[in-house]
């Protein structure tokens, strides 16, 4: 496994490799791995001929200073679980190799942004979208891997490379959850003992809500949910919303749509903020 920290310097080796005829497939992260970021990984690699591993906390998605200075930065363990899946290459720049100037481009999703965490971290998804589309530039690969738990992310992005007319395949891969079905995060770190025994309450009373569709109506059921995590007082809902699957809009009734999705963000404690979300099916 190879680890570039510059940028001309893994352009020169990519070149190489697509010289060859190989396929480069990208993952990129923001570090902290966990078994989460290991299964798009191993994705990525039965996929591809070259796996590339970005690790980088982009400043410009973090619309909290205190929350970007807190994101866990574990590197050396990082590309000890990366060695150990079989990554090709890991890319982990400093923020001058990203942006050698200032990135200034405002990016247009319409309403895809403007909902959920659009609306709670105003400019978030246009810094997701100024690194991705930074890395697609740098790394130009065939393929590129993103988890479901970000699933407005996963929107974003799909419609980033349409509508910008990316020359890059999108794989969108499930969540991926422990045992008690709390969906891995790197900021499960951050939760005390305690915290993490209580936020399981997120995932289970998603899990739970899926036996009430479509008895419950959309409204009762948010609700419903809102005030089952609400009950445990170290937890916080700040939005749970049902929306249509693809264009992340809310639903008011369960015929607005074939592919209804509960999305959640709350707070564990004053710091940690998680998210996780659901699919619905109707029976
Ligand atoms: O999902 C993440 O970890 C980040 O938003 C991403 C896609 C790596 C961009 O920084």
């Amino acid at each position: 496994m190879k680890i570039y920290k510059k940028t001309a310097d893994l352009q020169k080796e990519l070149q190489l490799l697509k010289k060859e005829g190989k396929t480069i497939g990208l993952v990129p992260t923001m570090g902290a791995l966990h078994s989460g970021h290991l299964s798009l990984v191993n994705k990525c690699v039965a996929e591809n001929d070259i796996c590339v591993v970005s690790v980088f906390v982009n400043p410009t998605q973090f619309n909290n200073q205190n929350d970007l200075e807190k994101y866990p930065r574990t590197l050396d363990n990082d590309v000890k679980l990366l060695e150990s899946v079989n990554c090709s290459i890991v890319f982990a720049p400093t923020v001058d190799q990203i942006y050698p100037e200032p990135d200034t481009r405002v990016f247009d999703f319409g309403q895809l942004d403007k909902v959920m965490e659009g609306k709670f971290r105003p400019g978030h998804f246009n810094g997701v979208a100024q690194v991705v589309s930074r890395l697609f530039d740098i790394v130009k690969p065939n393929r590129a891997y993103f988890g479901e738990k970000d699933f407005q992310q996963l929107a974003i992005i799909r419609e980033m490379v349409k509508k910008y007319s990316i020359p890059v395949e999108i794989v969108g891969c499930p969540i991926v959850r422990e045992a008690d079905g709390m969906a891995l995060s790197s900021r499960n770190m951050r939760l005390s003992a305690n915290e993490r025994g209580k936020a399981v309450l997120i995932s289970q009373t998603l899990l739970k809500s899926c036996n009430f569709v479509p008895e419950k109506s959309v409204s009762e059921l948010k609700q419903w949910v809102i005030d089952q995590i609400n009950s445990e007082p170290i937890l916080e809902v700040e939005y749970f919303d049902i929306v249509d699957g693809n264009t992340m809009q809310s639903i008011n009734s369960w015929d607005d749509t074939d592919y209804p999705v509960g999305c959640i963000t709350v707070y564990c404690g004053e710091e940690v903020r998680l998210i996780d979300n659901i699919k619905y099916l109707k029976k």
